[in-house]
């Protein structure tokens, strides 16, 4: 059954590089930066640019299926995850990195058919590793498997994490207050890159131990979370239940004790849903 998929993997794979080729020859020019929710919310014309391209060209091959886009989000067009094949996408994850011209920027296509994630495509632009993985066939980070940490002791573990976009004094007393919770227990160290997909891949890969964040969007989340799954990581909701994709927040570990370890230690910073009418 879920070989039917197999061809929109491939496809997915080769728009992600194209984009990635885009995004490349982009992050060497001057680029110019508008703002979107808040003044650390920030587009630029390639992040328009690439989803129009992604978009356009799956939309082409696969007139029937639905698509959703932050920039296209951002737009005004709704972001509703129905039972129809979906392509989920963020075109630069990392605009800000991108922005700086810091090398961590990713283009990333989840894909999901009756609610489920069926495969994720990720690609870091610069480095040119593609993250790849298909439900029930593992993860690969140019073809070669991956495989998450097998940590459990928080005084072991290397976590990262994402800022998110709101910067008021009570969000930001959360935010501070869940890193202090998990220094204390006394952590190896909390990076911050500046992707919110990169630093899942991380997680994937076994490079760090466990991920979190609140005010990540679906399209950061998508084909991250089957990367982790396949790799054999956990992603759950930072209440301790399932993921919810559209719920803007998550705890991704490699093992099932870290990820509730941390869902149990951490605050929570409440973000407007995706699916928001
Ligand atoms: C953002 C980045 C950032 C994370 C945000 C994401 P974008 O994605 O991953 O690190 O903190 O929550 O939305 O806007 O660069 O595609």
């Amino acid at each position: 059954y879920s070989k039917q998929w197999e061809g929109c993997m491939e496809i997915a794979v080769q728009t992600a590089r194209t984009a990635g080729q885009v995004i490349r020859e982009a992050f060497k020019h001057e680029k110019e930066v508008s703002t979107k929710s808040s003044p650390v919310d920030l587009v630029t014309e390639t992040d328009r640019l690439v989803e129009d391209l992604i978009i356009s060209s799956l939309r082409e091959k696969y007139p029937s299926h639905r698509f959703i886009g932050e920039e296209s989000s951002a737009a005004g067009e709704k972001c509703l995850l129905t039972d129809n094949p979906t392509w989920i996408i963020d075109p630069i994850d990392g605009t800000c990195n991108f922005i700086h011209s810091f090398p961590m920027v990713a283009v990333s296509i989840g894909f999901a058919v009756n609610k489920e994630l069926e495969f994720g495509v990720i690609y870091h632009c610069l480095d040119e590793n593609l993250y790849t993985a298909r439900k029930g066939h593992g993860a690969f980070c140019n073809g070669i498997q991956l495989q998450v940490s097998k940590e459990t002791d928080m005084s072991k573990a290397l976590i990262l994490t994402e800022i998110g976009a709101k910067r008021d004094p009570a969000t930001l007393k959360i935010f501070s207050g869940n890193m202090e919770r998990l220094l204390k227990a006394q952590v190896h160290g909390i990076r911050v890159i500046g992707s919110a997909t990169l630093a899942l891949c991380q997680v994937a890969s076994g490079a760090a131990d466990a991920y979190y964040q609140f005010g990540l969007h679906c399209w950061d989340i998508a084909a991250a979370a089957v990367i982790i799954r396949e790799a054999g990581g956990n992603v759950i909701d930072t209440s301790g239940g399932p993921l919810d994709l559209m719920s803007r927040r998550i705890v991704a570990a490699g093992t099932v004790e870290m990820a509730h370890y941390i869902a149990r230690e951490i605050q929570t910073i409440t973000y407007e849903r995706d699916d928001h009418n």
